[in-house]
Order: structure tokens, then sequence, then C-alpha cells
């Protein structure tokens, strides 16, 4: 699908990988639903781009706020006439914490799990679950019958997770193992799926990695030796927009790192 005059509803929207698309898909002439916890950088960003772009505040962790943000999208597809193109699941959070803290025997707080598989896993289904409800009523424009496509992000840890990294991996290993299913129910409605797994890119959510373990990853790095650029991460989702053959799978977009055990 050409992402021009199609609505993509992207959470996440204002910072890291989920900003980098939205710029990418809007220089496309594709028409934005930007949904994050963010209002402050919702508000510059539809400054910056204007009239294609809209912010509905929103926290993917609460149904009732995933609810009123895409009910709001659609109600705004109505007055542009831009069907609804598809959803990139770009809201995300890590957190590094062991099951077991080493000093004091203690174990990792339930809550800190919940946090993470809330908005990680719960999250993107919530959206995902809501937005097909639209894009199934969209009329296919292609021969193919064609009418959206969900993106979502899994990472890394998915797969070669690190220390500390129990609760981000279990979700984005759902994340991965989901996308063949969903993209077996979604078909039959001319949608596709399509994970994206990133390594290490720069990103608000990275800036505050500590030290040691940025070291650590830089050490195992393939080639390029860096980090990915959230340009790189929005130019995949774009060929995962537009390439016709891309469903179901999980695509690592990593330089061939691999994630050390140790730091
Ligand atoms: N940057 C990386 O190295 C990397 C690697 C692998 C996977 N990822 C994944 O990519 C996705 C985007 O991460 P990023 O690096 O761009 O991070 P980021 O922190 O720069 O951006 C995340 C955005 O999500 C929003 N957000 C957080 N919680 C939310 C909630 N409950 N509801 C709505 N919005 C919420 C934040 O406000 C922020 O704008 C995440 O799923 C992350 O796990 C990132």
């Amino acid at each position: 699908m050409k992402p021009a005059d199609r609505t993509f509803v992207i959470s996440g929207a204002c910072s890291g990988l989920g900003l980098a698309t939205v710029r990418d898909l809007h220089s496309e002439g594709a028409y934005i639903a930007l949904l994050d916890l963010n209002e402050d950088a919702g508000a510059e960003i539809v400054k910056e781009l204007g009239d294609r772009v809209k912010f509905f505040e929103c926290d993917v962790s609460e149904t009732s706020s995933v609810t009123k943000a895409v009910h709001g999208a659609a109600e705004w597809i109505k007055t542009t006439g831009k069907p609804m193109g598809g959803v990139v699941a770009a809201a995300g959070v890590g957190g590094a914490q062991k099951i077991v803290d080493g000093r004091t025997g203690e174990p990792i707080p339930i809550e800190a799990i919940d946090f993470i598989l809330n908005i990680n896993i719960r999250g993107t289904l919530d959206l995902v679950r809501l937005c097909m409800a639209h894009l199934v009523k969209v009329t296919p424009t292609s021969p193919d019958g064609e009418r959206g496509v969900l993106i979502l992000v899994a990472s890394s840890a998915a797969f070669d997770g690190q220390p500390g990294q129990v609760a981000y991996a279990a979700s984005k290993g759902a994340i991965a193992s989901l996308t063949l299913p969903l993209a077996r129910d979604v078909a039959r409605y001319g949608v596709r799926v399509v994970t994206i797994a990133p390594s290490l890119f720069e990103s608000r959510m990275t800036a505050v990695l500590p030290e040691k373990a940025r070291k650590s990853l830089e050490r195992v790095m393939e080639f390029p030796v860096r980090a990915g650029k959230p340009e790189e991460f929005a130019s995949l989702v774009r060929q995962g927009v537009e390439n016709l053959m891309l469903n179901g799978t999980v695509l690592r977009l990593d330089g061939a790192m691999r994630m050390p055990s140790k730091m």
C-alpha cells in the first residue's frame, strides 16, 4: 500500500522510533493519528507537521483511554476522508530488574512486571483489536483486496534477552509469537502483520541506559558498529507498509548484533 492519503494510527508517536515513523510516513503524504501520553510533545509535532497529523492523548495500558483515542481518530478520518491504512504500535517501555535482587534476595515486585506487560503486550493488542474494527470496514483499493497493515515492535530481547530483562523479554517474545496467529486472523480482511525486532536504537528509552549496559552492547556489534538510527527503523516500517508480500513475519533489524549474557 502506498502511504499517501491513508491514515495511520501510531502509538508512542511522540518520541524515538514512533516519531521517526510519523515523520517518514508523513513525508510520503500519509495522515497520522498520534497516540501518546505526552501531550506537550504531541502539540509540538502538530505545530511542526500541520494539518495531516492530529494528537490524541492515550495511555495504551487503559482500555478506556485507547477506546477514546481510536474513536477520536475514526471521527477525524470522517472529516478528512482519508481511510485508515494501518497501525504502528510503537508505544513501549523498557525496564531492567532481575527476578531476585542480588543484594537483598527480594523478588522483583509483581507491579514492575505488570507495568511492562500491560503496556507492551496488552496495550499493543488493545490498540490492534480496536483499530481492526475500523480497518475491516475500509473499502479495499488494490486488486488483491488489501485494507491495511499492522506494524508491531518486538526487540532483540525477544530472542537474546539479557540479565534483568525477564519482563521486557517476555513482553517482546509475546509480540513475536503473536505475529503469525494475528496475521492468520486478519488475512481474510486483507490486513497484514509485520513485526520489527530492533536491537539498540537511538531513542529516549536508550539514552537513559547505564553506561555499562551500553558498552556491553557496543562490544558485540558486528556491522555497523553503532546504535541504529530511528530513520533506519522508519524506513523498514515503510517497506512493511508498501510491500504486500511481507506478512506474518518478525524482521530482526540489528546489524547481526546478538545481545550478550554478561555485561
Ligand atoms: N530504542 C531501542 O533500542 C529499542 C530496541 C528494541 C525495541 N524497542 C521498542 O521500540 C518501541 C519504541 O521505543 P523507543 O525506543 O522509541 O522509546 P521512546 O521512549 O523514545 O518512545 C516511546 C514512546 O511511547 C510513549 N509511551 C510510553 N508508555 C505509553 C503508554 N502507556 N501509552 C501511550 N504511549 C506511551 C512515550 O511517551 C514515548 O513517546 C518500544 O516498544 C520499545 O520497546 C526499542
